[in-house]
């Protein structure tokens, strides 16, 4: 429930993507937001009022001669009400009326009727790919987005004119996340963020290997509360199924090594590590070129093991992060006393803040409890579904992140 007391007008304009509106207009709601549709007449031409009426649960707007408003004025009425403007789809026509300030029929009088400083205005453009890059259509995306509006890009692939490129609508479980990430405080804008998260994978062969029992979920739920705040946000993954957080860069890795080299690669341009990786601290270094067979002599393969690079405490040792430029963020699942290891790792690994959970009941799971921990305080962070857990951390860094360098500077 992400959207909850949220009140949403959702406006259609003409487009095919309007068959996508509906399922759109549910998954807001399910977020727990109330939605007003307001539709053009070429919208209605797609899609009909009475299928967004049963959806929304309340009439569509269509018109501003609607006499059933007491004072006729609908356009100043919806405005007032609303949290946010949602135009999707936003057609090519929609957007040049806009950016002209034309206002002939409802939805265009509304939004030039909306309080601007209080009513966001958030477009989901749809239309073929050579409408969309037309240089119009770029010019009236510009002028809108000087005006203050926000644009929420376009998808690419097949279009319904069978040609293929950009300017498809978002799909509505994307504009979802984009509507739930815009309500988000801005805590981390001109941040870095880079994240580990997930399982590290140590081959013993070609079709074997030692992982962990970590699902990622907590660091993706990291990276992504990191881009609603604002961040510009790289996820180092170890082999897990999840879906990348929208707006978020993701590289692909499988072993410690494979993800100690991704991390320090990208880690001299971050301002923000978080480790939340279950890293292997051991991979096998004699792990075989072909499968290991067994030849039913009884005997067992002759396993040897060598430690990986410890990434988050070598992280924490470099330049940058001891003069404060970069704060490095630990992660530690424990089984038991969990702030007396919280607080010894947090020693170890040489980082300002530490965060501790307890492994068997956070893997896994979709929601956890922390326990956070600096050289001179310790807060815990009850049980929560893991991304507002993960708001919770974001807004505690950048509460560091705003502090004097040297109280974000590693301890090493
Ligand atoms: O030592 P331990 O694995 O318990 O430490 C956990 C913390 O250290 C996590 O933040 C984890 O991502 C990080 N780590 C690491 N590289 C390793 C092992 C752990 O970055 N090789």
């Amino acid at each position: 429930m992400q959207l909850r007391d949220r009140h949403l007008v959702l406006g259609l304009t003409g487009g095919i993507a309007c068959y996508k509106a509906a399922e759109l207009c549910r998954a807001l709601i399910k977020e727990g937001a109330t939605v007003q549709v307001v539709m053009t007449q070429s919208a209605e031409r797609f899609i009909t009022a009475v299928t967004m009426q049963a959806l929304s649960g309340r009439v569509v707007q269509t018109s501003q001669w609607d006499v059933r408003e007491p004072n006729n004025m609908p356009h100043i009425n919806l405005a007032r009400a609303a949290d946010a403007i949602l135009v999707a789809p936003c057609s090519a026509d929609f957007m040049a009326k806009l950016a002209h300030g034309a206002a002939d029929e409802l939805l265009s009088l509304m939004c030039l009727a909306r309080p601007r400083p209080r009513v966001p205005l958030l477009l989901a453009p749809a239309m073929n790919r050579e409408m969309w890059a037309h240089p119009a259509t770029q010019r009236n995306m510009e002028q809108l987005r000087q005006d203050g509006t926000v644009l929420l890009g376009v998808g690419s692939g097949d279009q319904a004119c069978g040609e293929t490129g950009d300017g498809r609508m978002l799909e509505p479980a994307e504009l979802v996340e984009d509507v739930i990430a815009f309500f988000q405080p801005k805590l981390l804008v001109g941040q870095q963020v880079l994240v580990t998260a997930g399982p590290t994978y140590e081959a013993i062969d070609p079709v074997r290997g030692i992982t962990n029992l970590s699902s990622g979920k907590m660091g993706f739920a990291i990276a992504r509360a990191a881009h609603e705040a604002g961040a510009v946000v790289t996820l180092v993954a170890g082999p897990v199924a999840l879906a990348t957080p929208r707006g978020v860069t993701r590289i692909d890795v499988r072993s410690a090594r494979e993800m100690h080299a991704a991390t320090l690669e990208q880690a001299h341009r971050a301002s923000l590590m978080v480790a939340a990786a279950a890293v292997a601290d051991w991979r096998v270094d004699n792990a075989s070129d072909q499968k290991i067979k067994k030849d039913g002599s009884g005997g067992l393969p002759q396993l040897r093991f060598a430690e990986n690079p410890d990434i988050v405490a070598e992280v924490a040792r470099s330049e940058r992060a001891r003069s404060g430029a970069l704060l490095c963020v630990g992660f530690a699942a424990e089984s038991q006393d969990l702030l007396a290891n919280a607080q010894a790792k947090r020693l170890r690994k040489g980082v300002p803040l530490l965060v501790g959970n307890i492994g068997p009941a956070t893997f896994g799971m979709d929601d956890n409890a922390l326990l956070l921990v600096t050289a001179t305080a310790v807060l815990e962070l009850p049980r929560a579904p893991k991304l507002e857990l993960a708001r919770q951390l974001v807004a505690h860094c950048a509460g560091m992140l705003a502090a004097a360098p040297a109280d974000r500077a590693t301890t090493t």
